[in-house]
């Protein structure tokens, strides 16, 4: 089956002894150690995601076991039962894949067969790959052979899905968990076959694959494969972002770098970079606000699972996190959602997106009002001198919190109800246009509390209200809102009591309707201004002595 003419890299580099295995030292310690104390165990399990080294185990296991100087931990690959083994040819070791023989036939066949002594080596080796999708019929003949395997017998089970197999299968194996390989283990293994196939390769384009390759070995070295098919010279980071359109994740993340840098000319750098790679700014604009949102969703929730990205980004969303503050990314994907619209409008997309990124840049130097005003309450504490000894009883006068006060119906008291029984439940009910009247409100109160939540809520359209539940319609596109929204529902029912004076229910769902039309950065301005300067009239004090720009 292999081709002769050319040898892909993962065949090629399949590993023949214990020592050439990377990353997976927990597995090849424990059955070298076995073999060599004459522990083995009949059956095996070997689990672990793909292309990190159960197959080439196994056959390693096989070689161990039959070579012809075995068993013995370390098998020579030089005598012709370790050849055919390696080749994939030895009668006495059987590969035989789940998925295509996942049927009682072959099952009982297989029961015939582990009969019969092996021909040539000491062992009859029986690797099953997937074996997870064997029918319950053929796992059940399968658990009579284990139940009463003949001493010359060793299966290997392999599986990505070891939840799969049933635990009475696995009860009879000894399993071990094969781990997912670390970029950076996967990075050292390809920069090692280069070296070896005399292939140029700058690191960062081997980094670049490795983060690709998300853990499997295999996908780094069939990436890399992909890459030297059509790549003369030397290859380059941008080989592998024109070749693997890794593009989006990585500039990305160099955006964010760049942001925490501080550093302008580096911006510009890379304004010039996506500019000469040839790419569509408006898309490089839609992936960044995307990016931004995952970053965002890892800065306000702590957690990655509303991320859709590998394992290796989730963690690097968090790890940078971290180095933004909430309000500051919503500004930086409003930035970046800006500047797509002013891009129609534009001659030449460039300057936009140079401006765009001097903006994201220079973001804090841009007077956070919040900051300076918990400041200011702070001075006012400490009565306006550093008097930190002040007497307990002296008044001091600060911001008064005001609980507000419900806009529309008051609870009804019990004794009115009893009274009048048929009109005030009636009384108590919303309309929608109730609802209408007060969302705007509903949004800066929940917004107070928690700005992503009132953000994404204000993303909704307020659809219907009936029986006291307030229903919010998403578009597609901006759906993804809701899980944020709902893990905050408390918040919100905070709110909608307050306003409403009474026990508000609200539910969100997803339609196919254009996502809702953001309003102006004019006018959400001008709001935002007003709700602030409401709560707090001392903001509008500052904004009018440093004219400073108000922010969420
Ligand atoms: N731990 C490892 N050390 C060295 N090379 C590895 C390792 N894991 C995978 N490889 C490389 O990837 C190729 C495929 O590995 P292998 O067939 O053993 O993976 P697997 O875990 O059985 O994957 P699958 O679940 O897809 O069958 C090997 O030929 C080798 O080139
Ligand atoms: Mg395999
Ligand atoms: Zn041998």
């Amino acid at each position: 089956m292999e081709s002769t003419s050319y040898l892909v890299l993962a065949r090629k580099w399949r590993p023949q002894s214990w020592d050439d295995m990377i990353a997976q030292e927990h597995v090849t310690a424990t059955l070298r150690n076995a073999i060599q104390h004459n522990r083995l165990a009949h059956a095996y399990l070997f689990t672990g995601p793909r292309g990190v080294g159960k197959t080439s185990a196994a056959r390693i296991l096989a070689k161990a076991l039959n070579c012809e100087n075995g068993p013995t931990p370390d098998p020579c690959n030089q005598c012709s039962s370790c050849i055919e083994i390696a080749e994939g040819r030895s009668v006495d070791v059987f590969e035989i894949d789940g998925a295509s023989n996942r049927g009682i036939d072959e099952i009982r066949n297989l029961r015939e067969n582990v009969k019969y002594a092996p021909a040539g080596g000491k062992y009859k080796i029986y690797i099953i790959d997937e074996v997870h999708m064997l029918t319950g019929p053929a796992f059940n003949a399968l658990l009579k052979t284990l139940e009463e395997p003949p001493t010359h017998v060793l299966f290997i089970f392999a599986t990505t899905e070891p939840q799969k197999v049933p635990a009475t299968i696995v009860s009879r194996c000894q399993r071990f968990d094969f781990r997912r390989i670390s970029t950076r283990d996967i990075f050292q293994r390809l920069k090692y076959i280069c070296q070896q196939e005399n292939i140029p390769a700058e690191d960062e384009a081997l980094h670049l694959i490795a983060r690709k390759a998300d853990g499997s070995l295999r996908d780094g070295e069939s990436l890399l494969d992909q890459i030297v098919s059509y790549t003369e010279g030397t290859i380059k980071v941008e080989h592998i972002i024109q070749g693997l359109g890794l593009i989006d994740q990585e500039l990305f993340f160099d955006v964010t770098d760049i942001l925490i840098s501080k550093d302008v000319s580096r911006g510009l750098d890379m304004v010039e970079k996506v500019v000469s790679g040839g790419y569509d700014i408006k898309e490089f604009l839609t992936g960044l606000a995307e990016h931004l949102r995952n970053l965002l969703i890892g800065q306000s929730t702590g957690a990655t699972d509303l991320i859709e990205a590998s394992e290796e980004y989730k963690k690097r969303y968090l790890e940078i996190s971290s180095s933004f503050r909430e309000e500051d990314i919503l500004r930086l994907i409003r930035i970046a959602l800006d500047t797509q619209l002013t891009l129609k409008r534009s001659t030449n997309p460039r300057f936009p997106l140079e401006l765009a990124i001097v903006k994201m840049i220079k973001l804090d130097s841009t007077v956070v009002i919040e900051d300076l005003l918990s400041k200011l309450q702070n001075f006012g504490k400490t009565g306006g001198e550093q008097n930190y000894s002040s007497p307990k009883n002296e008044k001091i006068p600060s911001i008064k919190e005001e609980k507000p006060e419900p806009l529309l119906f008051k609870e009804k008291k019990k004794e009115e109800r009893s009274d009048n029984p048929e009109s005030t439940d009636k009384k108590n009910l919303l309309t929608k246009e109730i609802v209408e009247a007060q969302w705007d409100e509903i949004i800066r109160r929940v917004k107070k509390r928690k700005i992503t939540v009132g953000s994404f809520l204000r993303e909704g359209v307020l659809l219907e209200v009936k029986d006291n539940t307030i229903e919010i319609v998403f578009g597609l596109s901006n759906g993804f809102h809701i899980d944020a929204i709902m893990k905050s529902e408390k918040i919100i029912l905070e709110v909608l009591k307050e306003i409403f004076g009474t026990d508000v229910k609200f539910k969100c769902v997803k339609k196919d309707i254009p996502a809702r039309q953001v309003d102006s950065p004019e006018e959400r301005k001008k709001t935002d201004l007003k709700t602030l300067e409401e709560s707090q009239p001392i903001i509008k004090k500052i904004v009018d002595d440093f004219d400073a720009e108000v922010v969420e």
